[in-house]
């Protein structure tokens, strides 16, 4: 049986805008290209990590209308609300701070992602439960294993509250 291939070699460009980290910021690219890659590529803001690119790992994890979003998985043109990346937070952001206290990076590859899906959690409950914090990070793997320390820290946010 004859297999036929077909290679499409014209690529869709849109001009989109978008708000990151309070301000606009507009871009050319096809709107299926995940947010993650505009981010990184077009944007130059690196914090926010390629890890397994099916939306299981939560290391690309950004802030989106309030909600820890997988930016792997989600597409630039399907973005409806203003971006929050790890980049905003400086470095001296209190949740930052209780994981260097906690000494929870390792290798440290998870923890962007980590302090954005825990600071969307704050965000929305400054006094969350102990099972709304396991349940925020519970999409945010440490291969590492340092969920413990994870846990630790945000715990040390919420009770300084
Ligand atoms: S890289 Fe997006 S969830 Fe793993
Ligand atoms: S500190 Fe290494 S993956 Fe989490």
């Amino acid at each position: 049986m004859a297999v036929r291939r077909e290679f499409r070699l014209t690529q869709v460009v849109s001009s989109i805008q978008l708000t990151v980290n309070g301000e606009p910021r507009r871009v050319h690219v096809d709107p299926d290209v995940p947010l993650l890659y505009v981010l990184r590529n077009e944007l130059g803001l690196f914090g926010a990590r390629y890890g397994c690119g099916t939306g299981s790992c939560g290391s690309c994890t950004v802030i989106v209308g309030g909600r820890a979003v997988r930016s792997c998985q989600l597409p630039a043109g399907m973005v409806s609300g203003p971006i929050t990346t790890v980049e905003s937070l400086g470095g001296n952001h209190p949740l930052q701070k209780a994981l260097i206290d906690a000494q929870a990076g390792q290798c440290g590859y998870c923890l962007t992602g980590i302090v954005m899906s825990a600071k969307a959690l704050l965000d929305a409950d400054p006094r969350p439960t102990e099972a709304q914090m396991r349940d925020a990070l519970d999409g945010n793997i440490c291969r590492c294993g340092s969920q413990p320390r994870v846990l630790r820290a945000l715990r040390a946010v919420v009770a300084a509250k």
